[in-house]
């Protein structure tokens, strides 16, 4: 199945629901636990919005049957107006409100030229407030959506001020440069999957990007291996740090601007779990007052969509996307509809080991303490050698080494993906018995252990390379040995300390800073934490050629020989939370 299919699909639990339950809406309602639509339903289809720039973007409207006017949701989507996405469009007009579903600018029924990302603040902007114009809107307007079109909503939250009532970004990032990049690393499998899949007008334009087991440089030509050039996806390759090109593609200059609250939910395994988190650090610090007194957060342990059986672990029916799914109408009664129900707490996070929810008033919660783990070895980490972590600081220890080969990269096993096929926590114990993988296990916990904060790690290195990038893997290995990733992250060390390249010094020793971003885990009884050190993770990031030459353009990659030091100078560490 095209990979684009695939993601629409999974992003939403509550489509694939759909179609099981035949295109009955009715039936998706009690599967979820609401109550059955009050209304029916009517529909007009293709109206063509004309936005400031002449372009007529087709719009479809269900109204629910009854006198106007209604609040309205609007989605504003790229990946077709029909289909599932109508189908929620019902459920909600069932529900009472107006529901706009809009093919954005150059994506299916929709005029102009598609280009991802560009255009979504100013078409939001002009949709919003021709909506506001309408005779069924009574002013109540809301937004709602998943991965582009919850990026779509940040993008017209940017623009509508006051006159958002309340919105719902799910799966995404206000920041859509971390889709396509992490820390200057190229998110390669990620941005080359969809932007092939999504390089043209439709469905029909697609071309698949599959990954050999080796990468074929240049990178910016795998459009052309793939089939046929992608403009924007060389965009993309052609700006690795969050410069003017991203910048207007974000919120980073609207925040205090967007002023209404915002119900986030992400994912432990969603690509998109570290924009979630920055951006609910920014709604709740430097937005508008309703926006960071009324906003909440949910993370489960979803990936790029709601399956709760991930990478071959069930986290059971408290993790039902779709029964979790009334929180979006609950959401848009209490904002849109003024009804008197109960809002949910503050931060609602899923702990995985044990599976519940847990609520906290706020990220990280507020009796988590810091908790550093120090790499251990006698010089033999590799693979299963003799890599510890433990509380105590470094003495005098022996470095480990290992050599990133460009010809034998580390593959890719689980983590946060695109496609929630293959992302999540599956067995990553092969990788951990690689020569070119550095190994660091903790004890066996005596009793239940519980992590929940953000993650980083500390890491002094030395190379014969003036660039590397450092790969870190967090795992809890159970008593069998299998060993199921966490939460992971990626320096590329040119950038370890800002936009500007400075490159490494000739093997001496220097501090490289990796965010993780974060966790809730419980590690059980009989369980060890394991720490991961690589060079490579491929093909989920193009590979660092480990030279001084552009990563997009160059042909020539290089090995270097890489020191990892954990003595008192150089105490390399992993620094979580525990409660
Ligand atoms: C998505 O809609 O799933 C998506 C969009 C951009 C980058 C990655 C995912």
């Amino acid at each position: 199945m095209k990979a684009n299919r695939l993601r629409l699909l999974a992003f939403l639990l509550i489509v694939s629901i759909i179609v099981v339950a035949a295109g009955c809406p009715g039936i998706i309602a009690r599967r979820a636990g609401l109550p059955p639509g009050e209304y029916g339903t009517q529909a007009v289809r293709s109206v063509m919005v004309t936005m400031r720039d002449g372009t007529r973007l087709a719009t479809d409207i269900y109204l629910p049957k009854a006198d106007g006017p209604f609040p309205v949701i609007i989605e504003r989507t790229p990946y077709g107006k029909g289909g599932g996405n109508a189908l929620i469009a019902q459920l909600f007009a069932g529900h009472g409100f107006a529901f706009v579903l809009q093919d954005v600018r150059g994506r299916y029924g929709s005029d102009g030229d598609w280009y991802p990302f560009r255009n979504e603040g100013d078409d939001g902007e002009d949709t919003f407030n021709w909506i506001t114009k309408q005779s069924w809107c009574n002013g109540k307007i809301g937004l709602w959506g998943v991965s582009y079109f919850g990026y779509t909503e940040w993008q017209t939250a940017n623009h509508a001020g006051g006159e958002l009532k309340a919105f719902s970004p799910i799966f995404t990032a206000s920041r859509i440069y971390e889709a396509a990049w992490r820390n200057g690393v190229f998110n390669n499998l990620t941005a080359s999957q969809w932007g092939f899949e999504n390089r043209g007008h439709d469905a029909r334009a697609g071309i698949q990007y599959r990954p050999g087991r080796s990468f074929t440089a240049p990178l910016i030509a795998q459009d052309s291996h793939a089939g046929a050039e992608v403009g924007f996806y060389r965009d993309w390759v052609r700006h690795p740090r969050f410069d003017s090109y991203w910048r207007r593609q974000s919120s980073d200059d609207y925040w205090r601007k967007i002023d209404a609250p915002a119900l986030m939910v992400g994912g432990w395994y969603d690509l998109f779990l570290g924009s979630t988190l920055g951006d609910w650090e920014k709604i709740t610090t430097e937005a508008g007052p309703r926006a960071r007194e009324g906003s909440r957060l949910f993370i489960g342990p979803w990936a790029h969509g709601g399956a709760h059986r991930l990478g071959g672990v069930d986290f059971g029916m408290s993790a039902d996307f779709l029964h979790f799914s009334k929180i979006f109408f609950t959401w848009f009664d209490y904002y849109l509809r003024g009804q008197s129900v109960a809002m949910p707490a503050r931060v609602n996070l899923f702990t995985t080991g044990i599976d519940q929810w847990r609520t906290y008033n706020e990220w990280p919660p507020a009796d988590a303490r810091r908790h550093p783990l120090f790499l251990h070895s006698g010089g033999h980490a590799n693979g299963e050698g003799d890599g510890a972590l433990n509380r105590q600081n470094p003495t005098s220890e022996q470095e480990d080494r290992f050599t990133h080969d460009p010809k034998n990269l580390v593959p890719t096993i689980g983590g946060p993906l695109l496609l929630p096929s293959i992302s999540g926590p599956f067995d990553a114990s092969a990788n951990g018995r690689r020569n070119d993988v550095l190994v660091y296990t903790s004890d066996v916990f005596g009793a239940d252990l519980e992590f929940t904060g953000p993650v980083g790690a500390y890491i002094w290195l030395a190379t014969d390379t003036p660039d590397v990038d450092l790969s870190v893997t967090l795992l809890d290995v159970d008593p069998s040995g299998v060993a199921r990733g966490l939460t992971d992250g990626v320096t590329r060390a040119r950038y370890r300390n800002g936009d500007t390249p400075e490159w490494l010094p000739a093997n001496r020793p220097v501090e490289i800073k990796v965010d993780l971003w974060a966790l809730s885990h419980v590690f059980r009884r009989g369980h060890r934490l394991q720490i991961y050190l690589a060079a490579s993770n491929y093909p989920r990031y193009a590979p660092n050629p480990c030279t001084r030459a552009d990563p997009g353009t160059t042909t020539t990659f290089v090995k270097s020989h890489i020191q990892v030091l954990h003595d008192a100078e150089h105490p390399s560490r992993v620094m979580l939370f525990t409660r």
